[in-house]
C-alpha cells in the first residue's frame, strides 16, 4: 500500500498488527499513527525498540521507508551498477503507453486541455517551455467542482506532486523558470524535488492570511511561492519595481527615508522576496468563482518577470485560468490543463476586455515610484515629490554658486 511506507516497514498490514506492536514495543498507538501519517523516521528510545523488535539496522529500516541520508548516496554511487540492476530487474519500469489528448479550447495564443495534467504534459514535447506556473490543490480536504480527492494520505498527495513536478521539469527549456504556489508546508518537500534538478532562485512570502490563528503555534500569513530556473541563470528577468509604501489617509511617507530620498529610484523600489501587496481575490466583481482563483496582479507580475512576449507558458491546473487570461493579455503564448469543469475559464476570455482594463490598471501601479493617485494625494498635502526633490537640489545648488 502506498499510503502506510511506515507501517508496510514495520509489517503492521491491520489493526490488531498495529495494536500488538504497540503492546511489544510500548509505543503507544497515536504516536505510531504519527510516524506514519507525518512521515517522520522514528527517533530516541521508539527507534531503538523498533530496531530490536525488527531485528534490523538503522540502515535497512531508512531504506525500508526511503530515506536516504546523504552519507548513504556515496555508498549507492559507488555501487550503482550493481543497485541499478537490481532495480531494473525487479520489472517495475514505467512502460506506460502515452495518451493523446487534444485541447479543448482553443484562443489566438493558447491551448487549453480539459484532462489530467499528467496526460496533458507527457504530450508536451520536452525541452520546449519558456515559464511554468502551477497552484495545485492543497489537499485540505476541499470541494472542488472537478469533484477530485483533496483528502489524500500524506504519502500519496507527495507521490502525486512528486510526478507532475518531474513532468513539469521535464518540459521546461533550458533557462526557463518554475514558479511553485503551495503552502510552506509542502513547499519545503517541493523544493527537495526541485533542488535535484534546477537552480533555486527564491522562496517568496506572499503574505495573505488565510486561516484563523491556531492555538500554540504561529499564525499562518504567508503562501509560499517557490521560484527555480532549469540552469544557472533564466533567460529571462525582468526587474518589476513597486511603488513607496505610503499612508492611506494622508499620502506621507510610512518609512523614513532621511538624506536618502533623492536616490531613491524614479521607477519604483526594487521588488523583495516578500510579497505585501497581493490582495486575496474577495470581491465578487473580480472573482469568477467560488474559491481558489488567484489575483491577476500575483500573475501579471510572474509572467511579466520571467517571460517576454511569444514565450511558452505552461499551467498545469488551470482552476479559473487566471494565468492563461493574463497570458494571452501579456502576448505570451500558453497551454493550460484543467481536469474539472472549464466554463469559468471560457466565461473570463468571453469577457476579456474587463481583465484587459484590470491589466492596464495593475501596469499604470508599477515601475513608478508614485502612482497618479499617491502623487495627487502628496501634493495636496505637501509631502515631498520626486519634482520636489529636484527643485530643492537646483536651489541648494544655485544658493552655492551665487555665495
Ligand atoms: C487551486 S486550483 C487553481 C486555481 C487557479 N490558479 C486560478 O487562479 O483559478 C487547482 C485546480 O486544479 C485542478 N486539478 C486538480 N487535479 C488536477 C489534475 N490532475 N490535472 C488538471 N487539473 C487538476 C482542480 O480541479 C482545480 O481547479
Amino acid at each position: 500500500m502506498l499510503s502506510n511506507y511506515f507501517f508496510n516497514a514495520l509489517n503492521i498490514t491491520n489493526n490488531d498488527d498495529l495494536l500488538a506492536f504497540s503492546k511489544k514495543t510500548n509505543i503507544p498507538v497515536s504516536k505510531l499513527k504519527m510516524y506514519n501519517d507525518e512521515r517522520i523516521f522514528p527517533f530516541n528510545h521508539d527507534l531503538k525498540v523498533i530496531l530490536k523488535e525488527l531485528n534490523i539496522t538503522e540502515l535497512e529500516l531508512k531504506l525500508r521507508l526511503g530515506i536516504i541520508d546523504t552519507s548513504t548516496i556515496e555508498d549507492i554511487i559507488k555501487n550503482s551498477s550493481n543497485i541499478s540492476k537490481i532495480i531494473e530487474s525487479s520489472g517495475k519500469k514505467n512502460s506506460k503507453e502515452k495518451t493523446l489528448v487534444e485541447p479543448i479550447y482553443t484562443t489566438k495564443l493558447g491551448k487549453l486541455y480539459q484532462d489530467d495534467c499528467l496526460s496533458v504534459i507527457e504530450n508536451i514535447p520536452k525541452n520546449s517551455v519558456d515559464l511554468i506556473f502551477a497552484d495545485p490543490p492543497f489537499n485540505l480536504n476541499k470541494v472542488y467542482e472537478s469533484n477530485i480527492n483533496d483528502k489524500l494520505t500524506k504519502e500519496e498527495y507527495l507521490l502525486w506532486t512528486e510526478k507532475w513536478v518531474l513532468g513539469c521539469i521535464n518540459i521546461l527549456k533550458e533557462g526557463g523558470s518554475l514558479f511553485i504556489w503551495n503552502l510552506p508546508i509542502w513547499n519545503t518537500y517541493i523544493s527537495s524535488i526541485l533542488n535535484k534538478y534546477l537552480n533555486f532562485r527564491h522562496w517568496i512570502s506572499v503574505d495573505v492570511k488565510y486561516q484563523l490563528p491556531i492555538p500554540n503555534k504561529l499564525y499562518p500569513s504567508h503562501y509560499s511561492l517557490l521560484y527555480y530556473s532549469k540552469g544557472k541563470k533564466p533567460n529571462t528577468y525582468n526587474n518589476q519595481r513597486i511603488p513607496l509604501e505610503i499612508c492611506r489617509h494622508c499620502g506621507g511617507d510610512i518609512k523614513d527615508y532621511g538624506g536618502y530620498k533623492d536616490k531613491l529610484n524614479s521607477h519604483g523600489l526594487n521588488l523583495t522576496d516578500v510579497w505585501h501587496d497581493i490582495s486575496p481575490v474577495r470581491h465578487s466583481k473580480y472573482k469568477t468563482r467560488e474559491s481558489n482563483e488567484l489575483s491577476v496582479k500575483l500573475m501579471e507580475r510572474i509572467i511579466s518577470m520571467a517571460s517576454n512576449e511569444g514565450d511558452v507558458v505552461f499551467d498545469p491546473f488551470g482552476g479559473s485560468g487566471t494565468t492563461y487570461i493574463v497570458s494571452e493579455l501579456l502576448k505570451r503564448r500558453w497551454i493550460g490543463a484543467e481536469i474539472g469543469p472549464i466554463d469559468s475559464i471560457i466565461k473570463r476570455f468571453e469577457d476579456i476586455d474587463f481583465h484587459r482594463d484590470q491589466i492596464k490598471e495593475i501596469q499604470a501601479k508599477k515601475n513608478v515610484l508614485f502612482t497618479e493617485e499617491m502623487n495627487k494625494i502628496r501634493r495636496k498635502n505637501g509631502h515631498w515629490l520626486p519634482e520636489t526633490l529636484e527643485m530643492n537640489k537646483k536651489n541648494k545648488s544655485n544658493k552655492l554658486t551665487n555665495k
